[in-house]
């Protein structure tokens, strides 16, 4: 099994031991390895299995069932576009279009640095801001292409 970097390691203990039961850190330790990686590889999963004390497939049904986490590509930063009801009738269209102009990628692509991934989610629960998107934990209203720019510019 290969190990975790030292520095990630002491993160991931840190949740471990902030929780009652080791298993409810499951969240911040899978948040920390895509952080860290940028998208959930393999042995990051069994690492994490291994320190909660839980079955691997548990691990892997909890990452296979929030669309927040990625075992694709790998990418700095990832762009969750909502394409649900209210933001589609909004018109998320115009964002992904604004995307596609800015950088050139579509869902489910990387950009060629490798900075962002762009990724075609549910409703992240900001309808009343809709059309919205979030890079990495951050959510943000889509107002223009300029303003977009601005908002991406942030992420290296
Ligand atoms: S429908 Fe887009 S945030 Fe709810």
């Amino acid at each position: 099994m290969t190990a975790l970097p030292q520095e990630l390691y002491k993160r991931l203990k840190e949740h471990v031991d902030y929780f009652p039961r080791k298993e409810q850190a499951i969240l911040m330790c899978l948040h920390e390895v895509q952080d860290y990686y940028g998208h959930i590889p393999n042995f990051a999963l069994v690492a994490v299995a291994d320190m909660l004390g839980l079955p691997l497939s548990h691990v892997e049904s909890v990452v296979s069932f929030y669309d927040m986490f990625d075992r694709g590509t790998p990418a700095r930063h990832r762009i969750r576009v909502c394409v649900s009801v209210v933001c589609n009738l909004m018109k998320s269209h115009e964002l992904l279009k604004a995307i596609r102009e800015l950088l050139g990628v579509s869902p489910g692509e990387v950009t060629p640095d490798g900075r962002f991934k762009v990724i075609g989610v549910q409703c992240i629960g900001a309808c009343s801001e809709a059309p919205c998107f979030m890079v990495d934990q951050d959510t943000y209203k889509f107002e223009s292409k300029e303003r977009l720019y601005e908002v991406l510019s942030r992420y290296t």
